[in-house]
């Protein structure tokens, strides 16, 4: 049988509330009014080793265990038994999850993306498979990859340079986040900060496109490390936009009060 996908429209009527989806990060809701918006995509960014995959797998435990909520993690960076594993020291039991039908893990290869078939395959698993939450760790692996030798030559094949086809894998993320944005769903996408180069992620148009910009850091301080997050930008949000500290707990991410 054949399955129709709907596209719901993301619409708010007049006077309505805007919905919110609690992190239940100790400390960090506080700081944007609750929580994420329903159907938002966020980007968190910062240096490699800066936190943005534990506190966005924190998030993911909260949002199953605490809202029954459905996730779909998308990860080029980790495969699913790292992320099972790590998520133990913390006391997630994302095996569980997965059991109980509320969470998915999809490891994505950044050298098959993006052609226009695959955007339609992963609208078709979100929309299918009822996700509320979807997770992309992360955008830059896409943006940032070198292009494979079977790619290279198959472009050659095709007549296209390996410059064409690069650039047609950007082309293809704008169009993967402009599907995205449409759908009912609140995305957290994560980008890396290249040290050196300018700008707070890889590439700027998911920060124009983004919803929401939240920056993670770390520096050495005494002898030890002090991690960072900042919210720098989220639409129909009165942000608290100051740097707050932040630590990893036996129980996940905590974030401080003291702001620095
Ligand atoms: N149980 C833990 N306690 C304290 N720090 C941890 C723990 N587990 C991992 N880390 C730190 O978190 C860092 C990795 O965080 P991660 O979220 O993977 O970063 P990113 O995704 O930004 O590259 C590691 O480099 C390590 O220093
Ligand atoms: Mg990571």
């Amino acid at each position: 049988m054949e399955e129709t996908i709907e596209f719901k429209m993301k619409k708010r009527k007049k006077g309505e509330k805007v919905e919110r989806l609690h992190t239940d990060i100790p400390g960090f809701d506080e700081l944007i009014e609750g929580g994420f918006t329903v159907g938002s995509v966020n980007v968190l960014t910062g240096a490699a080793g800066s936190g943005k995959s534990i506190w966005t797998q924190n998030m993911v435990a909260n949002f199953i265990r605490n809202y029954k909520m459905k996730v779909l993690y998308m990860s080029f960076e980790q495969p699913e038994w790292e992320i099972i594993d790590q998520g133990f020291q913390f006391g997630w039991d994302f095996q569980a999850m997965i059991d109980e039908g509320l969470l998915k893990f999809v490891a994505l290869d950044s050298q098959e993306l993006f052609d226009f078939q695959q955007i339609d395959d992963i609208k078709k698993l979100i929309v299918g498979g009822g996700y509320q939450v979807v997770v992309f760790d992360s955008v830059s692996s896409v943006y940032d990859s070198p292009i494979s030798s079977t790619q290279i030559l198959n472009s050659a094949d095709r007549g296209i340079t390996p410059q064409t086809f690069m650039e047609i894998r950007r082309a293809n993320i704008t169009a993967f986040f402009n599907m995205i944005k449409n759908l009912v769903v609140t995305v957290i996408c994560i980008a890396q900060k290249v040290e050196g180069k300018p700008g707070d992620t890889t590439d700027n148009v998911i920060e124009f496109k983004g919803d929401s910009l939240t920056l993670f850091d770390f520096v050495e301080v005494a002898e030890q490390i002090e991690r960072t997050v900042r919210v720098k930008k989220m639409r129909k949000t009165n942000i608290n936009g100051v740097t707050h500290t932040f630590e990893f707990t036996q129980n996940g991410v905590v974030v401080q009060r003291k702001e620095v």
